[in-house]
């Protein structure tokens, strides 16, 4: 059986390596995008470019977007509201939830079905072992555009809500900027001192894999909703958060990266808890606006 024409609306960075994952498996592919040239080298390995994107839904029953965020993605499909019916629109658009089940309903009026996604790779990764990408949205629909989705990497369906993919990837992001404001605070300090953070990192790196340890043992805890006392008591890492800010402020270092994660803390402690699992409490109130029967 011949492979599916594709549709790509996007070519930066991600965009491109979509495109050219389609491409490599020989689907038939057409592109677009705002800056026409960026689909020079696509069309030179035989894809065809769009000049509107309505002529790019209009190639492919499967169309996916891949753009800078949601308002751009829904604005661009608007200008093709006339080809959305009969096609499946797969948006790989980082978003959020909302932005989600917005489009979905969006695409669903307007005739078509829509697939929401949340690319867990980098560009170079797309199409290789590593790359995985959470989709939300009918399992029906996903199914029949399976053999196409499979070219990007794993295909992670994570449920019929189309806000929920983007409710996993935004949840996996903050995992990893949470990480990321941590190495930035201890490459900081230690730098500030000529420590070499390449030299750092070989304790860095250790230490974040024995502490991520407790990643499910807390995540246990947080579902249970159990509050007790951990190894090292709140009050202990609200002196060390106080000791970073101290520390980084008489060696020249900002430290207001952590002050947050301390305030959280401090909070925390004044509300009564005892554990790490029961800083997720403190973190919910107040925040309910807008939440789902799957918040
Ligand atoms: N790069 C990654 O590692 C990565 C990983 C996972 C997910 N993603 C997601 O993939 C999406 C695209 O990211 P990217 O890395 O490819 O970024 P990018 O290289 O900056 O590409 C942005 C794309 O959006 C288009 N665009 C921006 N504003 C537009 C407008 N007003 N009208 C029409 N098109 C517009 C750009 O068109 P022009 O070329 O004309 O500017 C370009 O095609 C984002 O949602 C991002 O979060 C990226």
């Amino acid at each position: 059986m011949s492979a599916a024409p594709v549709s790509v609306i996007g070519l930066g960075v991600m965009g491109s390596a979509l495109a050219d994952a389609m491409l490599a498996a020989g689907h038939p592919t057409t592109v677009w995008n705002r800056t026409a040239s960026k689909s020079d080298e696509l069309v030179t390995r035989g894809a065809h470019r769009a000049g509107t994107v309505a002529a790019a839904l209009a190639a492919s029953r499967v169309v996916v977007v891949c753009v800078l965020d949601n308002s751009v993605a829904h604005q661009l499909l608007d200008e093709a509201a006339g080809e959305v019916a009969g096609r499946t629109i797969v948006n790989l658009t980082n978003g959020t939830p909302a932005q989600a089940r917005h489009l979905a309903a969006w695409v669903g009026e307007h005739g078509g079905e829509y697939l929401d996604g949340g690319i867990m790779a980098t560009p170079p990764m797309i199409g290789g072992p590593d790359a995985y990408v959470l989709y939300s949205g009918q399992a029906s629909a996903l199914e029949r555009v399976r053999p196409v989705l499979e070219r990007f990497g794993g295909v992670n369906h994570v449920g019929e809500d189309p806000g929920l993919a983007a409710l996993y990837d935004l949840a996996l992001l903050s995992g990893m900027y949470g990480m990321l404001a941590g190495w930035f605070q201890s490459f900081a300090m230690v730098t500030s001192e000529g420590v070499a953070a390449g030299e750092f990192a070989t304790l860095l790196g250790p230490w974040l894999q024995a502490m991520a340890t407790y990643l499910t043992p807390i995540a246990e805890e947080v579902d249970a909703k159990s509050d007790l006392p951990d190894d090292a008591p709140l009050p202990a890492h609200i002196a060390a958060l106080a000791n970073i800010a101290t520390a980084g402020a008489a060696q020249g270092v900002r430290a207001d990266l952590l002050a947050p994660l301390r305030e959280l803390f401090e909070r925390a402690a004044a509300a009564g808890k005892v554990s790490l699992a029961g800083l997720v409490d403190v973190l919910h109130a107040g925040a309910t606006a807008g939440r789902t029967a799957h918040a």
